[in-house]
């Protein structure tokens, strides 16, 4: 049994968290909304905290999962923070999905007090939280690493260290780039087999055993169709991970043509109120244009 402490119980850091009370470990929680941690407590037991930093006092592992970079520095620094509540040679372990430079910039936090600090995006939505299923990419050092990885195991599938601090986030960000162009194809393709008469459902089954299979797919597909968009990652999140995606690029010279023009047709589904709708929705352009 490890101690930990986990911080920001939203759509994924709620199931998380309470896999990790599953798999045996004594968990603390926070969340800014202090119902979501009374309600969390309610239902896993553990215990629950004022601050990010009285919430992490003791643990040996302390987990976080925020929206963006500045809601990740307002938990992490401050004298309310995380780092100031974590004791030399504990691990810190994030999966915001954030930039890869504040993942740099709070891993050098970290080393002035002795705490490692591993930037640990996930993919897998809401239903991976829920399953325990999420892919975990890491950024960081191999010892950390190698301590976390049992404990973060309890709410995922896969994990793996992909290289130094900042690796987890730069791996999660090719990952948002090929779900952008990937959705819009498939945006099109089935609003292409509506308007030709198609059977759609019989086309999902046959060509989903072929070369255009993909997860999407295999879990979108036939919503698109029916017009259903609510089902967990939301376009505000994905225009916030492509912003990122973008201004990595502007460093390191890549050209993203179509994620940056997918990122104007997500733009276009903020216009149309679909700010939370899931980023399937890009095929409501194509059905109500
Ligand atoms: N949803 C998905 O399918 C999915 C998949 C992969 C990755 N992600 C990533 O995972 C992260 C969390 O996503 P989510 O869907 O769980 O979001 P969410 O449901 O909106 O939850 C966000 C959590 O962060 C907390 N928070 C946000 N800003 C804060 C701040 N400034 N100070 C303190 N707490 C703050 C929120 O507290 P309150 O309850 O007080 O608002 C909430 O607990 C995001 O970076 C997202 O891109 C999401």
């Amino acid at each position: 049994m490890t101690k930990v402490a986990f911080i920001g119980l939203g759509v994924m850091g709620y199931p998380m968290a309470g896999h990790l009370k599953a798999g045996g470990h004594d968990v603390t929680v926070y969340n800014r909304t202090a119902a979501k941690a009374e309600a969390w407590v309610k239902q896993h037991g553990g215990a629950m905290a004022k601050t990010p930093r009285e919430a992490v006092e003791g643990a040996e592992i302390a987990f976080s999962c925020v929206g963006n970079d500045d809601d990740l520095r307002g938990v992490v620094l401050g004298e309310d923070g995380i780092l100031a509540g974590l004791a030399s040679g504990s691990i810190y372990v994030d999966n915001t999905t954030a930039s890869a430079e504040v993942a740099r910039e709070l891993h050098a936090a970290g080393r002035e007090q002795g705490v490692d600090v591993i930037d640990a995006p996930v993919s897998g939505g809401q239903a991976g939280a829920e399953n325990g299923a999420l892919t975990v990419m890491c950024g960081g050092d191999e010892a950390p690493f190698a301590r976390a990885q049992p404990v973060i195991d309890c709410y995922a599938k896969a994990v793996t260290l992909m290289g130094p601090s900042g690796a987890g986030q730069l791996t999660k960000m090719v990952n948002q780039i090929c779900i952008a162009g990937l959705v819009q194809g498939l945006a099109e393709a089935m609003n292409f087999g509506m308007k030709a008469g198609l059977d759609m459902d019989k086309v999902i089954d046959v060509i989903g055993k072929g070369a255009a299979q993909s997860w999407q797919m295999d879990n979108r597909a036939s919503t698109m169709c029916k017009g259903e968009f609510e089902f967990g990652f939301a376009v505000d999140w994905m225009r916030k991970d492509l912003s990122i995606c973008f201004a990595e690029a502007n460093n390191n010279g890549a050209r993203l043509p179509v994620a940056a023009l997918v990122d104007q047709f997500y733009a276009q589904v903020q216009a149309r109120g679909g700010n939370r709708w899931d980023t399937s929705s890009l095929m409501h352009l194509l059905m109500k244009d």
